[in-house]
Parts: structure tokens; C-alpha cells; sequence
């Protein structure tokens, strides 16, 4: 880097975070003593406030049917904070001041007859506020809840929704939440939460693609051989089983994060960035997306089921041990996907997604072609294509991965090394959460960052093919060991086709 560049970046690197300007608010959480609320919203929302982000008057409401005063919810929510987030500092003077935001209704939102009173009185003074409705509760009953809100005349004028996904766990029932909830909210005011949206890295991948020269015109067919999107977690299934059987990987992570994933690396150039602009992209690859039937369905997936294993150096359970039942549910699941449009004919996306895989890796891996006449193939490395690898957790960076000479004399030996940017090594600054970023932007106002209805829909139409062909052609799931990255049956796919995972099985 220039001097003069490397300067600015330090600089940059150590200055302190550019905060956006954030109206007042006043947010119910619905579903406040759920995992959803302790683990990841309050926490989020104390970080945007220690960082000067929300403004003093604003409010924090947490709703739910246990009974509890204010303070004791104050006490849970912090508690947890220490428990989720142990390397997490948190003064409990600091704590004291960031409460006072907080306060608490017992209330069924599913009830029209419930105590609504209680939760009109803790937003009466909230004026021209801006109201939001944050709905961390099973999506079945999202519609009750929004015609409650609004029955017991608490949908001011511009006040906004949030929903969790999954919205449904098929088309139909997507749709019927989605009516239900459209016939209180209009589109602009739903704010759809994919919280893989808000990563540091998938942000940056527009970035990447459209802000430097570089990589758009080798963007396509005739230069990328294949993409990877790998989202691996080491967690298994655990605590929120009896969810999870009912979804399994293909609704819990393909729907939504890795289909968005997809649809970012693979869209054409957005005209702007107004979100409905870059949605009205997105939801082009979607339907492009070629489906999967019950004569294709082996061929082109993989489903897999943990056993018992182990992780971290320690033994853990098979999934039917944690959820007390046999279970034909995925926990694991790969897929080549086709893309058919001109840029993507005859590079597939693989996707793999599943819990209890070697470690927690996440990352989106563009492979170049082999180059087009190999001049030496000495040295000590083979001549390999480039690769871009940009990774999404646990540590955020790039890595582009080239062939280059080997210093000093010997002749022509080859090295692959990469061109690396660590997000950790390259900017001081703490990664926010993506629900940081995410509540952030709701009280905003700023869509782009959330899924709109017929993405949502278009995501389902093409899932739903594949559960049906699943069911049509009895596909099976194999078995892996907890540890491992899968069955190998997923390995076996990829080298029908000559090629492999990067990180192995
Ligand atoms: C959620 C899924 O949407 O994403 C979970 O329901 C999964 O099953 C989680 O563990 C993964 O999120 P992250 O941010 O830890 O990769």
C-alpha cells in the first residue's frame, strides 16, 4: 500500500464509530423472557446505547405472559446479558442507567381480552415518537397479534412491525402470514428480519462486487468455475429441538440465510441501493433458480443426521438423544444449485449448511477456473486457481488466494498464497452485532436490509419444490457423526463433479 493510503487507513481504523442519527423510540418487544429477546435484543440495544446511539427519552418495552414486575424483568435481562455474553464488560452502574429505558407488561398478545391497558399505559407519553413492534413469538401467531395491536388502538401513525423468520414453514402458510399481517401493516412498515442481512461481511460483499473495478467483469460463467456457501456450526440442535424437528436445515437456514447469501453474490449490478432496487434484483435470482424435482433430488442434494460424536474435545450426544424421539428431520443438508440465467450457466452454487460439523465456519467461496494454459507446474505448489474466500464467522475477513513466484533464485517454484484482509487486524473497531444494526435501522426506516413479501414467497415457492421432491422420491438422510462436516455422501456429490468442499469432510 502507498504510504500516503496506509495512513488513511490507520487512521480510519482508529477513529471512533460514524453513529447514523436515530429518532426516539419507543419498542415493545413481544416474546421479551424468550432466548430471542435475553440473548440477542437487549444486548444489542445496550450496545447501541453505551455507544450514544439511542436517544435518552427513548423506551424499551418488554411484553410477555409471565408474571413479573419491571424490575424483576430488568434483572433477567441482565443476568442473561452476563450469561450470554460472558467476555462482555457491563459496570452495573452502567447497567443501572441503560434499565431505565426498560420496562416490562404482562400481556398475552394472542388476546384481544388480555391486559392491553398495561401496555397502553407504558407508551402514553410517547407522542410523535417513533413506535415499534418487534415480534420475537412463533410466527403462527404473528397475524392475531397484529390485529390485537391494532384493535387495542396502539398502531400510531407510522408505527412499524418486525417479524422474526421463519414467516411460515411452507408457501402457503408464508402467504397467510403474510396477508395477516398486510391487513394491518402496509409493506413499508413489515420489517422482515433475515439477521444474516446484517453481518459485517454480507454488507461488504456489495461492496466488494460493485465498488471495486476488479471483480465484476470476471463476475459470471465464463471465468468462476463454482461458488461455495458453506454456513457450518458447531451447536447442535440442543435446547430448541422440538423447533427444530419441525424445520430442520432446509427451512431453518437454506430458506433464508444462505438463499440470501446466494441471492447477493449472484444478483446483477443494482442501479442504486434503495431497497427495493436491490430487492427487486435478489428476487430475480430466486426465480432463476432452477427447481429440484424427485428425479433430480439425489442427484443434486444430500440430506444428513447427527449422531453421537464430539465437539470440542468432548462426547455429545445424537440428535434423537436431545430430542427424546427418532426423527427423519435433516440436520444437515447439501445442495447444487443452478442458476439459470446468462451469467450463472455452468457454475453451480453449492450450498451446505449444518449443526455439528467440525467447527463454526461460515464462509462464501468464489472459485476461479483453472487458468487457460498452465506455462510451469513446479514447485512447491501445484498450479491452482484463484479463490476468493470471504468469510463470514467466526472471524470476518477475505482472502484471495493466488499464485505467485517464490522469492530468490531456484527458477520458476510456485507458492498459492493469499492477499488477506482481517477484518480484526485491519479495523480496531468492535463488530457490532447484526441485530444492532438491524433494530438500528427498523427505527430508521430503512428497508434494505430486510426481506420483502414476494422474496420471501419466491425463497418458499423453490424450498417447498424441494421438500416435495424429498417426500416424492423417499430421499433419504444419511447419518454423520457429530464432528464431522456431514455425511459423505455430500463429499461424494461434489467429486461426481471433480470437485470438492474447501474445508474437506
Ligand atoms: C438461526 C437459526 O436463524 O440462525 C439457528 O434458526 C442458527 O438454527 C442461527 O443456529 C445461526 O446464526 P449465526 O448468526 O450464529 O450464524
Amino acid at each position: 500500500m502507498p504510504a500516503g493510503d496506509e495512513k488513511r487507513a490507520t487512521e480510519r481504523a482508529g477513529a471512533p464509530p460514524l453513529l447514523l442519527p436515530v429518532p426516539s423510540f419507543d419498542l415493545v418487544v413481544f416474546g421479551a423472557a424468550g432466548d430471542l429477546a435475553l440473548r440477542k435484543l437487549i444486548p444489542s440495544l445496550f450496545h447501541r446505547w453505551r455507544d450514544g446511539q439511542i436517544p435518552a427519552n427513548s423506551k424499551i418495552i418488554g411484553v410477555s405472559r409471565s408474571s413479573m414486575s419491571a424490575e424483576e424483568f430488568r434483572r433477567l435481562a441482565l443476568e442473561s446479558f452476563r450469561k450470554f455474553h460472558p467476555g462482555d464488560q457491563i459496570a452495573d452502574a452502567e447497567w443501572a442507567q441503560f434499565s431505565q429505558l426498560i420496562s416490562y407488561a404482562e400481556l398475552d398478545g394472542v388476546s384481544a381480552q388480555s391486559n392491553w391497558r398495561a401496555l397502553a399505559e407504558a407508551l402514553s407519553d410517547s407522542g410523535a415518537k417513533q413506535r415499534v413492534f418487534y415480534l420475537a413469538l412463533p410466527p403462527a401467531i404473528y397475524g392475531d397479534v397484529s390485529r390485537n395491536i391494532e384493535a387495542a388502538g396502539l398502531k400510531s401513525s407510522g408505527a412499524r412491525i418486525v417479524l422474526e423468520k421463519p414467516i411460515g414453514d411452507d408457501l402457503r402458510s408464508a402467504k397467510a402470514i403474510n396477508d395477516a399481517v398486510g391487513a394491518v401493516f402496509d409493506e413499508g412498515s413489515i420489517f422482515r428480519i433475515d439477521h444474516y442481512l446484517g453481518k459485517e461481511t454480507v454488507q461488504n460483499l456489495i461492496v466488494l462486487r460493485f465498488m471495486n473495478s476488479l471483480f465484476e467483469p470476471v463476475w459470471n460463467s465464463n471465468v468462476i468455475d463454482h461458488v461455495e456457501i458453506s454456513v457450518a456450526e458447531a451447536i447442535g440442535a440442543g435446547g430448541r429441538a422440538s423447533y427444530y424437528d419441525k424445520a430442520g436445515a432446509l427451512r431453518d437456514m437454506v430458506q433464508n440465510h444462505l438463499l440470501q447469501l446466494l441471492c447477493l453474490v449472484a444478483m446483477e449490478p443494482p442501479l442504486d441501493l434503495e431497497p427495493d432496487t436491490v430487492r427487486d434484483e435478489k428476487i430475480k435470482v430466486l426465480r432463476a433458480l432452477r427447481p429440484i424435482t424427485a428425479e433430480t433430488a439425489r442427484s443434486v442434494t444430500v440430506r444428513g443426521q447427527y449422531g453421537a460424536g464430539a465437539s470440542d474435545g468432548s462426547a455429545v450426544p445424537s440428535y434423537a438423544e436431545e430430542l427424546g424421539a427418532q426423527s427423519g428431520t435433516e440436520t444437515f443438508v447439501a445442495i447444487k444449485a443452478n442458476i439459470d440465467n446468462w451469467r450463472w450457466r455452468g457454475t453451480p452454487f453449492y450450498l451446505r449448511t449444518g449443526k455439528r460439523m467440525a467447527e463454526r465456519r461460515s464462509e462464501i467461496i468464489i472459485q476461479f477456473k483453472d487458468v487457460a494454459h498452465p506455462l510451469v507446474a513446479t514447485g512447491r505448489d501445484e498450479l491452482q486457481p484463484a479463490r476468493l474466500v470471504i468469510r463470514l464467522q467466526p472471524d470476518e475477513g477475505m482472502r484471495l488466494m493466488l499464485m505467485t513466484k517464490e522469492p530468490g533464485p531456484g527458477g520458476m517454484r510456485l507458492r498459492y498464497v493469499p492477499l488477506n484482509l482481517s477484518y480484526a487486524a485491519a479495523f480496531s473497531a468492535r463488530y457490532p452485532d447484526a441485530y444492532e444494526r438491524l433494530l438500528m435501522a427498523v427505527v430508521r426506516g430503512d428497508l434494505a436490509l430486510f426481506m420483502r413479501r414476494d422474496e420471501v414467497e419466491a425463497a418458499w415457492r423453490w424450498v417447498d419444490g424441494v421438500l416435495d421432491a424429498w417426500k416424492a422420491d423417499r430421499t433419504p438422510v444419511y447419518p454423520y457423526a457429530a464432528g464431522v462436516n456431514g455425511p459423505v455422501q455430500s463429499a461424494m456429490m461434489l467429486d461426481r463433479d471433480g470437485r470438492e468442499w474447501s474445508g474437506g469432510v
